[in-house]
């Protein structure tokens, strides 16, 4: 009976460290501690080195000399969001499950990056940025064909 008092004082108080500074302090569905992007960023030295791909929070500080790829990206990764070279390198399914071992946490979702920031794909995302310049691509893709076949056709005449 009194633990399970005490259970229910500690989720009081767990519920109200989590009103104190507005917002949860963990992810109420996996458990996992957020961070903000404000402390991860104070992790980017050789003792503390933190790195975030795709809003999750990882501590590469005892990884960077056995990093195939070398340290030295890493510590210019260091204290921030590295989604988009991560995947630019072409990591293996083993770099991506070696990675779960340095997991701390996730960024908390005030922080998360928009959808088209990740700059994958073109997604259904808002941004008319890319749309604007793939249609570009486009006119200019069909303009280069009419050009060629505009010269063929001359160089067919002249010819025949
Ligand atoms: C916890 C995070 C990371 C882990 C566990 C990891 C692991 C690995 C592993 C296992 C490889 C060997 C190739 C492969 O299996 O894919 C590799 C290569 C490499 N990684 Fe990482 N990596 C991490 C983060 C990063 C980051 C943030 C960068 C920044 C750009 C990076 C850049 C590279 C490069 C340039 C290579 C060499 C690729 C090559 O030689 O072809 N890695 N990494």
């Amino acid at each position: 009976m009194a633990e399970e008092e005490q259970k229910l004082a500690d989720e009081v108080v767990e519920k109200e460290e989590e009103e104190d500074d507005g917002g949860p302090t963990h992810n109420p569905e996996t458990g996992a501690k957020y961070f903000r992007m404000s402390e991860v960023a104070t992790h980017n030295i050789i003792n503390s080195l933190w790195i975030v791909i795709d809003n999750k929070v990882y501590d590469i500080t005892n990884f960077t000399l056995e990093h195939p790829g070398g340290e030295e990206i890493l510590f210019e990764q260091g204290g921030q969001d590295a989604s988009v070279p991560f995947e630019d390198v072409g990591h293996s399914s083993d770099a991506r499950e070696m990675m779960r071992q340095y997991f701390i946490g996730e960024v908390h979702p005030k922080d998360h990056k928009a959808k088209e920031a990740k700059g994958w794909g073109r997604g259904s995302s808002s941004g008319s940025g890319g749309d604007a310049s793939s249609q570009r691509g486009w006119f200019s893709q069909i303009l280069f064909g009419m050009g060629l076949s505009l010269v063929g056709i001359a160089m067919y005449k002249a010819i025949f």
